[in-house]
């Protein structure tokens, strides 16, 4: 048994990559499935698309390689965080669509809460903000909108869970209803201080808790897949958030290192240590990881569009066929303009948590044209990786002295990544392999399977593609951020 199975189940695809036990590779196996958006500002998932995608990419990558179930040690699970989901414990059927994390129907009720003055004692325990990115509110609209949900929870015959939770209870067959650290930080309903579903706040959104998954380390025992999904059973040893996993991909276990995953949004974590920071800037206070009992917490930032803008330019405006032409448009663009974007397109994450907000462009000319656009819409990814290092730095003095590792499908981008190392005024680096959300998911697996070296040694096995040095100039540097930072002004002021 010499293989692991990582499945990553994302916001638009499944995907499954298939590492042999030096973390390398092997095959993969990637299925879209469809957006929901019954409402304005509402995104559903099928919760029947989200398993039936991972159990067929899974398979396909396991055939792809040549390999039987036999030659998989173990499989970790790495997934779009918060989406919620609910389900009848006898029958396994989802009571509803899944609740997609950008989903913000529930935001008059965060405001509510918020205007009664819940947010500060919520912020203190689970280190969230009452915004309707999280689960909790989500939880609660499908008790509130279900007939005679919240009585048959109340009665235990109903599962909530993030996406991991319901991989872990159809590969078990509904033998183990559980989720890691990583996931129920993200829900917020777990108290990341004390490691615990916290009571009290489960009761102001009216949740039940026998609802709730035990809540396990990332790397631990989540039960075995079943057999007939591979031809034998096969252990789930591995679980985190996507963000999470990849910042355990990307090796960042010492305080102070951090790393921005460039996908659909940008989410930036810098690792604290054993130290849950408070943040004083609005970034949020999350768990890393979770290993042999020992909580490592972070600060992050989650912007909402950073990918996104990209598919704007392409499918929105259509100034573009591919997401590799922005590099191109963006070198040809005239110095002399001065064009901001600002792509608060479903509102605006950290530091500014406005969902009122929307987009704007900011010192258009008659001159400006589709290269200068997609300049702005680049250098936005940039400006708003700026602000969340901004607040990372005022937030703990062990962010000073930084460097970022980058990953996702942006980081590709050479123009981005020197643009980004600019506006921080501080190095970029990109590792060799930036498949980082499913490697970290491998390597927790892994390390439960005792196939994988102690973080130390994964650590020194971290390996450089390319360092971006900063060249802009200081003046240069401050006036541009300033521009940025005049035009997010505007664009909340006109909200
Ligand atoms: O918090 C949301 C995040 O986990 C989604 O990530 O990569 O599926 O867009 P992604």
């Amino acid at each position: 048994m010499t293989h692991i199975l990582a499945i990553d189940q994302g916001t638009t695809s499944s995907r499954a990559i298939l590492f042999d036990a030096g973390l390398r590779v092997v095959s993969s196996a990637q299925h879209e499935f469809p957006q929901h958006y019954p409402f304005s500002g509402w995104v559903e998932h099928d919760a029947s698309d989200l398993w039936v995608t991972v159990a067929g990419v899974a398979r396909a990558a396991v055939e792809k390689a040549g390999l039987h179930a036999g030659d998989i040690a173990a499989i970790g699970i790495t997934n779009q965080r918060e989406t919620t989901l609910l389900w009848d414990r006898r029958t396994g059927q989802p009571l509803h669509r899944a609740i997609v994390w950008q989903d913000r129907r529930t935001a008059g009720l965060c405001d509510r809460l918020r205007a009664e003055g819940h947010e500060p004692m919520i912020a203190a325990r689970t280190g969230l903000l009452l915004d309707p990115y999280f689960s909790g509110s989500k939880l609660k609209w499908l008790l509130d909108n279900i007939d005679g949900a919240r009585a048959r929870a109340r009665r235990g015959e109903l599962a909530f869970g993030t996406v991991d939770s319901w991989l872990i209870w159809n590969l078990t067959g509904g033998r183990v209803h559980a989720t890691d650290a990583t996931n129920a930080a993200r829900t917020l309903l777990y108290n990341i201080a004390e490691n615990r579903w916290d009571a009290e706040i489960c009761a102001l959104f009216d949740i039940p808790m026998p609802l709730l998954p035990e809540v396990r380390d990332c790397a631990a025992d989540f039960g075995m897949a079943r057999a007939d999904l591979f031809g034998r059973e096969i252990p789930i040893l591995g679980v985190a958030g996507d963000q999470q996993a990849a910042t355990v991909g990307q090796a960042c276990f010492q305080p102070g290192m951090m790393k921005s995953t460039y996908g659909t949004g940008c989410f930036a974590l810098l690792n604290t240590g054993e130290e849950m920071v408070a943040s004083k800037n609005r970034l949020l206070s999350t768990i890393a990881y979770r290993l042999e009992g020992r909580t490592t917490y972070a600060l992050e930032g989650s912007i909402f569009i950073a990918g996104a803008v990209v598919q704007w330019l392409r499918d929105g405006l259509g100034l573009i066929r591919s997401a590799a032409e922005t590099q191109g448009l963006a070198e040809a663009a005239d110095p002399g303009q001065e064009l901001v974007l600002v792509p608060a397109f479903t509102g605006l994450g950290a530091p500014y948590w406005r969902p009122d907000c929307r987009g704007a462009v900011f010192g258009l000319t008659r001159n400006s044209g589709p290269a200068e656009l997609a300049r702005a819409a680049l250098e936005s990814v940039g400006f708003q990786t700026r602000d969340l290092w901004e607040a990372m730095r005022a937030d703990w003095p062990g962010a000073a002295a930084g460097v970022l590792r980058v990953d996702g499908g942006m980081a590709a981008s050479g123009w981005t990544m020197q643009f980004l190392a600019d506006i921080l005024g501080a190095p970029v680096d990109r590792p060799r392999v930036t498949e980082t959300t499913a490697l970290g998911a491998g390597y927790l697996a892994g390390l439960q399977a005792g196939l994988c070296p102690p973080p130390g040694d994964f650590a020194r096995d971290w390996a450089l593609e390319r360092r971006f040095e900063p060249a802009m100039a200081e003046g240069e540097r401050e006036t541009r951020y300033g521009r940025w930072k005049q035009a997010v002004k505007a664009t909340m002021g006109v909200a």
